[in-house]
């Protein structure tokens, strides 16, 4: 089946290389090496990784790089810079359990269809005490409602809490978005994805751009060494001394 991304990969592939979009790749770029850190020749699961345009940031922190994306067309350009790559959807990894050290995964967030079965698998094949770093147009300040003026100034037109996919809004533009839509996800419904899939909340960043409010949001979250307690679940009260007497 033919996905989203397969007609536009290339124009996208400019788009973030060499385009408009270039100064937002690169700080995102920033954001990873900030959230991610040195790989020291360990495994990075590029997950959606597009035609590969953040690969060069995480070889050049160390990392081995594979990568994942359901688009064939985006697969074939991200192997072009050297790294294993495979088409499949995030939501059913053709990966082991336990099997990488950390997962990226860079402007994603508002293409996969549902977040918590995706989180869920990023969890299952990351070894404990490995990290997910997550970097998404900033829920709050780069979301599909929101308007920016020349000076930088954003508008949040109603609509923010609206978790569901766009394919048509004149706020989407002339971009990607207008051709491939995008899944508003409002900020409890991103943090409550990692969180519900068992992966502990470790460190939050925004990009540094040039633009007066942020437009990326960057989250770390860790894969706890021992699993957790289910905290849905009220504890038991310990015994007071007055009921044991
Ligand atoms: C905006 S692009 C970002 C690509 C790359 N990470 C980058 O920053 O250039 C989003 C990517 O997510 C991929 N994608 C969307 N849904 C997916 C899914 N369920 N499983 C795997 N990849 C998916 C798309 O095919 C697309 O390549």
């Amino acid at each position: 089946m033919g996905q989203r991304y397969d007609e536009f990969a290339d124009w996208y592939d400019t788009y973030v290389t060499s385009g408009m979009g270039q100064p937002f790749a690169r700080s995102a770029d920033r954001l990873l090496e900030r959230l991610l850190g040195p790989g020291a020749d360990r495994l990075c699961l590029d997950l959606g990784c597009g035609g590969g345009a953040h690969v060069p940031a995480l070889t050049g922190l160390g990392w081995r790089v594979t990568g994942v994306d359901i688009s064939a067309r985006q697969v074939d350009l991200a192997r072009r810079t050297g790294i294993t790559a495979t088409v499949a959807n995030a939501e059913d990894l053709p990966l082991a359990d336990q099997s990488v050290d950390a997962v990226a995964t860079i402007m994603t967030t508002t293409d996969f269809d549902d977040l918590p079965p995706v989180f869920a698998e990023a969890h299952r094949v990351l070894r404990p005490g490995g990290r997910l770093v997550v970097i998404t147009s900033h829920p709050c300040f780069g979301g599909a409602f929101v308007e920016r003026d020349t000076h930088g100034s954003c508008i949040v037109h109603p609509g923010y809490r609206r978790h569901e996919r766009i394919e048509e809004h004149p706020l989407l533009g002339d971009g990607i978005r207008s051709r491939v839509g995008v899944v508003n996800v409002p900020l409890p419904a991103l943090l409550n994805a990692l969180t519900g899939a068992g992966l502990i909340l470790h460190e939050t960043a925004e990009d540094d751009g040039e633009e007066p409010i942020p437009t990326l949001l960057g989250l770390t979250a860790i894969r706890p060494r021992q699993q957790l307690d289910d905290l849905s679940t009220p504890h038991e009260q310990p015994p007071t001394s007055a009921m044991t007497s």
